[in-house]
């Protein structure tokens, strides 16, 4: 397993070595798992004056997956754009074709206090939100900025999604439904968007091919009030790049903290990028505060994904759940008055639970 670790920045390094420590952990022979390292975000800008250097981009082409910590921080929120930390993360989605982007937001039982919204609502907790990674409005020609008619400054951007971009990103997420509970809901704005409905039609006429599939459309404001009024109602959501945003981020609340969840982004072969969906927490950088479980689980959907692992997939998910009914937490998930541990103390616990 050819993996390649790229802690990013803010507390991406802490977060990265605990997650080095379960692979070493979980390791049956030397050389089963070899690791190399490297830099993206504001640390490749810092040693390549780019987000995404020439040297990352070979590295990442040459491994099977990559292991991502997180990008960003105030020091570089002044630069250009295009040499902002956010952009080496879309750009090595984007060199690579990874384009589905699978998010679970699952709730651990004994987390059901954590979250913000009450335990009946979230308790059993399981959805499985899948992306579209590398489309949309995020990658759209033409945008950019210019002079309106009347001489106004205006910005702008280009949604689109071609027909073959909605089928590939429709089939993972009708093939996943098979998987789980057979549930899709695609979600869009048919109602307002052109590009959403072909999205709609080219969704519609894929479910044909898999008549199991319990299919459903909402539009994305409705999708937004329902996962917060009624979230169990979901299994597999499939959707476009910006609104997969947007909802991803509302969807890891229910599961208690942002600091718990996964994600794996895939091309066409497997091949993947696998990162905490959570940001790089400059404020707590360099503090042992952060949250490791959200990288290790990433790691957990790498062996799943990538590796066709699942005996590892499984060993390191239940490591994770031993050390929750141990009462460890970090402060993200610690109910007043719980003892709060570090990022190092947890990394010990999921490798002692190994
Ligand atoms: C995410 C992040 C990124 C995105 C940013 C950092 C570019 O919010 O992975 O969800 O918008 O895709
Ligand atoms: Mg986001």
């Amino acid at each position: 397993m050819k993996i390649l670790v790229l802690p990013g920045d803010g507390i991406g390094s802490e977060i990265v070595s605990q997650a080095v420590r379960v692979l070493e952990k979980i390791q049956s022979s030397p050389g089963e798992i070899e690791l190399s390292h490297g830099v993206l975000g504001g640390a490749a800008y810092d040693q390549y004056g780019h987000p995404y250097p020439p040297e990352t981009q070979k590295q990442a082409r040459a491994a099977d997956a990559i292991l991502l910590g997180c990008v960003g921080g105030p020091k570089y929120d002044t630069l250009p754009r295009n040499v902002r930390p956010e952009q080496g993360l879309l750009g090595i989605r984007k060199d690579l074709s990874l384009f589905a982007n699978l998010r679970p937001a699952m709730l651990y039982p004994e987390l059901a206090a954590s979250s913000s919204l009450k335990p009946e609502i979230v308790a059993g907790l399981d959805i499985m939100i899948i992306r579209e990674l590398t489309g949309d409005i995020y990658f759209g020609q033409p945008r950019g900025r210019r002079t309106n008619a009347n001489g106004e400054d205006e910005g702008f951007d280009t949604m689109h999604y071609a027909k073959s971009e909605v089928e590939r990103i429709a089939r993972v997420g009708f093939e996943t439904a098979m998987k789980r509970n057979k549930k899709l809901c695609s979600v869009d704005k048919a109602n307002v968007l052109d590009t959403s409905i072909l999205w709609r039609e080219v969704v519609t006429e894929m479910h044909k091919q898999y008549p199991e599939v319990e299919l459903s459309h909402m539009y994305v404001d409705n999708a937004a009030m329902q996962l917060v009024r009624a979230p169990k109602q979901f299994d597999v959501i499939v959707t476009g790049n910006i609104f997969g945003d947007i909802l991803s981020d509302e969807a890891s609340m229910l599961a208690g903290s942002i600091g718990m969840l996964p994600s794996a982004s895939l091309d066409a072969n497997k091949k993947g990028l696998y990162e905490p969906i959570h940001g790089s927490a400059p404020d707590i950088a360099g503090q042992n505060k952060a949250n490791p479980i959200a990288t290790i689980l990433s790691l957990a959907m790498m062996m799943r994904y990538t590796f066709n692992r699942t005996d590892l997939a499984n060993r390191i998910e239940t490591a994770v759940r031993k050390v929750l009914a141990d009462g460890k937490r970090t402060g993200d998930i610690a109910q007043k008055g719980e003892t709060v541990i570090g990022t190092r103390e947890m990394g010990d616990a999921i490798v002692a639970a190994l």
